[in-house]
């Protein structure tokens, strides 16, 4: 069992957890996921690691609300526990000095986008972020990123707060030269920030999010195809060269249990899925 040691609420729908898991606060480093089990019937949520602290033994993660599992791990409080964690998972992000890196966060990715500003930033490169959200309310941390940036640009879809969108960006990619690109977000993001990028053949990693399950490469549910070649989302990645991933396919796969996800949301709120509400 893995006790929660501190919750907050970023923004709405969003919200952090501290856990105490050493062995995995041990070993962990930015870019890697973690797998998490709510109780005895739940199922698997890949979660990116925001955090982790060996001293105190403790890993931090951030997740938004958006179904039934991410909603009952949001009902739950300092001092209950999670069933399983399984972590570290993935490969390390790739952090050393590159230059100047352009680093592109999106929605609840805002999170583990920090722990890579700071690694990035430690390692000696000129950082410059971008951090978006759907609406101004959406978004958090921008004065810890501020302070670890040396820019900070700030968007919303619908240009609440900062500039509207990510063209912008056209702009900026136009007028200096950037040795790398990062970017975290909605596949949506990911996607547009590689069209951006392209022109100006900035080299972009992306962290892909496709539908897991093990998370160690054997059920071959994250199959993403990279450059024509397929390769695992879990043990591959997370991260992979944007200028060479399918995104419309990864789409499509995302949604390919839409149906089940709602139905499976709806009983639950229901209280009928069998699982006494758990
Ligand atoms: C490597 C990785 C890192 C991630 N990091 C974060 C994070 O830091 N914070 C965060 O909020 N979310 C993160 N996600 C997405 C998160 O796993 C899903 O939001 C979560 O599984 C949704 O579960 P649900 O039951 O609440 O919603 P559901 O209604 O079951 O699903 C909602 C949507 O989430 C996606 N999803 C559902 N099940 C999975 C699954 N097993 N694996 C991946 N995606 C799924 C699908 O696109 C789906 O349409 C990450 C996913 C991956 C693969
Ligand atoms: S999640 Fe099973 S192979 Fe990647």
């Amino acid at each position: 069992m893995y006790e929660i040691l501190r919750t907050e609420e970023l923004a709405p729908k969003i919200k952090l957890f501290e856990v105490y898991a050493p062995e995995i606060a041990e070993k962990a480093k930015p870019g890697q996921f973690i797998i998490v089990i709510i109780n005895e019937k739940g199922e698997r949520v890949p979660l990116t690691i925001a955090g982790y602290d060996a001293e105190k033994g403790s890993i931090t993660f951030v997740f938004n609300e958006v179904g039934k599992t991410t909603k009952q791990l949001g009902l739950l409080k300092e001092g209950d526990s999670i069933w399983n964690i399984t972590g570290p998972l993935g490969n390390p992000s790739e952090i050393r000095n590159f230059g100047k890196v352009l680093c592109v966060a999106g929605g609840v990715m805002i999170a583990p986008m920090l722990l890579q500003v700071r690694a990035l930033r430690e390692a000696g490169n000129t950082v410059v972020t971008v951090m978006g959200a759907r609406i101004k309310e959406l978004l958090f941390f921008k004065d810890e990123m501020k302070a670890l940036s040396h820019r900070l640009y700030v968007a919303t879809d619908d240009g609440s707060e900062g500039y509207k969108g990510l063209n912008f960006l056209k702009d900026v990619l136009a007028e200096e030269k950037f040795d790398r690109c990062v970017a975290m977000g909605p596949v949506s993001m990911l996607q547009k920030v590689c069209e951006l990028t392209r022109p100006y053949k900035v080299p972009t990693v992306v962290t892909l999010m496709p539908i897991m399950v093990d998370g160690m490469g054997m059920c071959g549910v994250c199959r993403v195809n990279v450059g024509g070649q397929m390769k695992f989302g879990c043990v591959d990645g997370p991260e992979f060269d944007g200028h060479l991933v399918d995104f419309d396919q990864l789409i499509k796969r995302q949604r390919m249990f839409l149906p089940e996800e709602r139905l499976s949301a709806l009983l639950w709120e229901l209280g009928g899925c069998g699982c006494g509400g758990k």
